[in-house]
Parts: C-alpha cells; sequence; structure tokens
C-alpha cells in the first residue's frame, strides 16, 4: 500500500459502504467508484502483464481497460465504471469462477 492518490476535496453525502480488496476493508460512499475508492486508500488495481508494475487505471472514463479487478465470484470489472456496492469483495488478480447453482 502507498499513499493515497486521489483525496476527496469537497465532502459528499451518501450511505457508507464497507467493501475489501484483495481482503483489506475500504469504505466507500455510495455512488463513489471502485477505482475512486482503491486510490483513495492508497491501493492500485493490478500488476501490468509485462513486468509487474502496479496499474492504477489510466484514461479514468471507460475507454483504455487498463483498471480491471476481479470480483470474488470471478467476473471482471471496470473499476473507473463500476460503482461500489455493500459486501462487494474485489481482487487484483483472477478469482476461480464458482460452480453454477442449476
Ligand atoms: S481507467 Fe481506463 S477503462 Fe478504467
Amino acid at each position: 500500500m502507498t499513499g493515497a492518490q486521489f483525496k476527496r476535496v469537497t465532502p459528499r453525502s451518501g450511505a457508507p459502504v464497507t467493501l475489501s480488496f484483495d481482503g483489506v476493508p475500504l469504505t466507500a460512499t455510495a455512488g463513489d467508484s471502485i477505482l475512486a475508492t482503491l486510490l483513495s486508500h492508497g491501493r492500485f488495481v493490478r500488476h501490468h502483464e509485462f513486468g509487474g508494475g502496479p496499474r492504477a487505471g489510466f484514461c479514468l472514463m471507460g475507454a483504455c481497460q487498463d483498471c480491471w479487478v476481479w470480483s470474488g465470484h470471478g467476473g471482471r470489472l471496470r473499476a473507473c465504471t463500476t460503482p461500489v456496492a455493500d459486501g462487494m469483495a474485489l481482487f487484483a488478480e483472477p478469482q476461480p469462477l464458482l460452480p453454477s447453482h442449476e
């Protein structure tokens, strides 16, 4: 973990949200994006495929695909365009898919 890359400059109202990233609990406000939450907590989103350096998104508007994170259910989410949800379990690395309930 490093220092925060995002800092809220204007207070915003909304329900508090608790989620986790790689098992570390994080807090956010309803309506925050996953990426804003991660960067305000000094987290990165994943490691680069070539060289392993930390990645923290690039375009911040859903165009570059540099901010993928993985849900606890195995799905991939674009962190900059996905709002946080209470109880989300997110990961920097792909997670195994859960068996279907058919
Ligand atoms: S930062 Fe570019 S798609 Fe999310």
